[in-house]
């Protein structure tokens, strides 16, 4: 049976730009959000140290200063106009915040606290800027509860444990969404004159990563196999700061109040790669710092791993050597209680999952699966668009991470996440409700949750002996390996035909449980469908692009490529194969130069 329910905006996803899109949607048409997770357990809640304004707070400060950043940042891949659209948003956006509750850190004064991150600042002297604002390290858990109390008071239409596993299309045109029920594996179709995907992200195609389990690209799976492209899935983001083989985020606010990453001959090793920004240069550039640090044995114990140092003695060392000041112009000098404030929740991670104490003791890190820059291509008001002529489908929208505007281009910057997805949460949301009033709902196909329901029987029905696991952890070691911070043409290629062995193995997928109530077996290895398909594109798209920008470092082409690589990708999979075509950045104030750090 197939239980069918109407809205006029169905959301699918429930992070940050899904509860966004909700608010603003909900103002004006019938609203869903469809998630398959409870809402406050979506990825969004991991971000810990902060969102992006130039609020200036602290310091001179300005939106034009983020966007040059941002742009820079991007390694010039950045739809200029999309990035300037967002920063000048973003001052607007964070006092919207505080005035929906957000319990943002404050200032002695009572304003809004802001920190260093990573690629941030003053435009004028090239220092770091104080521009991340945060709620301790517990920014977007904060996010994530203020927006879904605000969602609950405008009576959003929450459906919880909905999986999400095809996008009807009519004439053209998103119609709807089938998803599964959880708890009674029915199959439920939600009609609507607009569909928004807030999916987040794939990280959970590496082995090491920061990323939910929930994190599989289902949004992105589904809208490529209905035949849209996705857009610059080669860039991929590595986190410097992953606990050591857990990968669990340890925030970059961490080096934003003062901790300094430290090689296993006890160097600050940054004030090589970076010598202006030092341990607060983007992520690609750190996150390469160390896997070169790494391989040429200055791990610490000869392991894969550098320890991120934070004890108060060392901050003041450092902070002194670098002749830090606070905005009052004293010298910048912490404490252990400052860091406990500030940075609680790391402190606890590395006591539990570690056993160490960030107090009294370095942090063991290593680069971990962090971000997804690339994703569904859409445009500033959320609308995915399907051609290098950037043509938007009607009633079709993404958002947050899922989506692809593009604003982060070839290396996002820290705290540049929560600000996109409230920016353009808030916008698709606006625009779909708008689409929504000036069309009629079209007719369903009779069958339209067919092609869902014939796929979920056949792999209850398969009679093989392949376990999804061992699928699992075959694909996640290949792409770290080799679709990871440093990549070659051998081993992409090769990591494409293990995904295409890999897939045919899944074709003989056994599943243990033939159930019906909360079949996670099922669902797992649904999941592992769509990190397959889209680890297939992420790895032809880089091994196609000959050149090394952000975080697509290659070792047999290691220069950034304007001539022939200032494009984007897009990716369709065709027939089995993915095909690609590219189309032209925005560039509107800034040409790119060599980005110095
Ligand atoms: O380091 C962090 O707190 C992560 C923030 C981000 O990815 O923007």
């Amino acid at each position: 049976m197939t239980n069918i329910h109407q809205f006029e905006v169905v959301i699918v996803g429930a992070g940050g730009a899904g509860l966004m899109a909700a608010m603003f949607a909900s103002r004006t048409a019938k609203t869903a959000v469809l998630s398959k997770l409870h809402p406050t357990r979506s990825h969004t809640g991991a971000a810990q140290g902060g969102i992006g304004a130039a609020l200036g707070n602290l310091e001179e400060d300005h939106p034009d200063w983020h966007t040059y950043d941002s742009v820079k940042g991007s390694d010039y891949l950045g739809d200029q106009d999309a990035i300037e659209f967002m920063c000048n948003e973003a001052v607007e956006a964070i006092y919207d915040l505080e005035h929906m509750g957000l319990p943002f850190s404050r200032t002695p004064e009572g304003r809004i606290a802001q920190r260093p991150f990573g690629g941030h600042t003053n435009n004028v002297t090239g220092k770091p800027v104080m521009r991340s604002c945060y709620a301790a390290d517990r920014t977007g858990h904060m996010i994530l509860q203020t927006l879904y109390q605000q969602c609950l008071r405008n009576q959003v239409n929450f459906f919880d444990e909905f999986q999400v596993l095809d996008l009807i299309l009519v004439k053209g045109a998103a119609a709807g969404v089938v998803a599964v029920e959880l708890a009674t594996g029915e199959l439920h179709i939600f009609h609507a004159k607009a569909v928004i995907f807030a999916t987040g992200g794939h990280g959970r195609i590496w082995e090491i990563t920061s990323n939910a389990y929930a994190y599989t690209g289902d949004g992105a799976a589904i809208v490529l196999r209905r035949g849209l492209p996705l857009e610059d899935m080669e860039f991929f983001q590595f986190h410097p700061t992953g606990i050591y083989k857990f990968g669990i985020l340890i925030t970059e606010g961490v080096r934003g109040e003062g901790g300094v990453l430290i090689n296993g001959e006890g160097q600050r090793f940054m004030e090589h790669y970076a010598p202006h920004v030092k341990d607060l240069a983007s992520r690609d550039v750190i996150s390469r710092a160390m896997y070169i640090e790494m391989r040429e044995g200055r791990g610490v114990n000869g392991k894969r791993y550098l320890y991120l140092d934070v004890r108060p003695e060392i901050v003041n060392k450092y902070a002194e050597i670098d002749g830090r000041t606070r905005p009052d112009g004293t010298p910048y000098r912490t404490t252990a209680q400052e860091i406990l404030t500030k940075l609680p929740d790391i402190i606890e991670f590395c006591r539990v999952y570690l056993g160490v104490d960030p107090v009294t003791q370095p942090i063991p890190v290593q680069p971990t699966a962090h971000y997804t820059m690339g994703g569904i291509p859409t445009n500033q008001y959320g609308q995915v668009v399907y051609d290098e002529k950037n043509s938007p489908m009607p009633g079709l929208y993404a958002a947050g991470e899922a989506a692809c505007v593009s604003v982060h281009g070839a290396n996002r910057l820290g705290t540049n996440s929560l600000l996109d997805l409230v920016v353009f949460g808030k916008h698709a949301g606006i625009h779909a409700a708008r689409y929504a009033r000036g069309v009629a709902f079209q007719d369903l196909p009779a069958d339209a949750a067919d092609p869902v329901r014939q796929r979920l029987d056949e792999m209850l029905n398969r009679t093989g002996k392949e376990k999804t696991a061992a699928i699992a952890d075959a694909m996640k070691a290949a792409m770290f390996h080799h679709v990871g911070v440093f990549r070659t043409e051998e081993g992409m290629k090769e990591v494409i035909e293990d995904i295409r062995a890999l897939k045919e193995r899944y074709r003989h997928v056994h599943l243990d449980d033939r159930g019906k109530i909360f079949n996670t077996d099922l669902l797992n290895a649904w999941e592992l469908g769509n990190m397959l398909d889209l680890a297939e594109v992420i790895a032809a798209s880089a091994v196609a692009r000959q050149e090394s920008r952000g975080a697509h470092a290659r070792q047999d082409f290691t220069k950034r490529d304007d001539v022939n690589w200032l494009k984007h990708t897009l990716a369709w999979q065709k027939e089995g194969a993915i095909e690609l075509r590219y189309k032209p950045v925005v560039i509107t104030k800034f040409q790119p130069k060599e980005r110095v750090y």
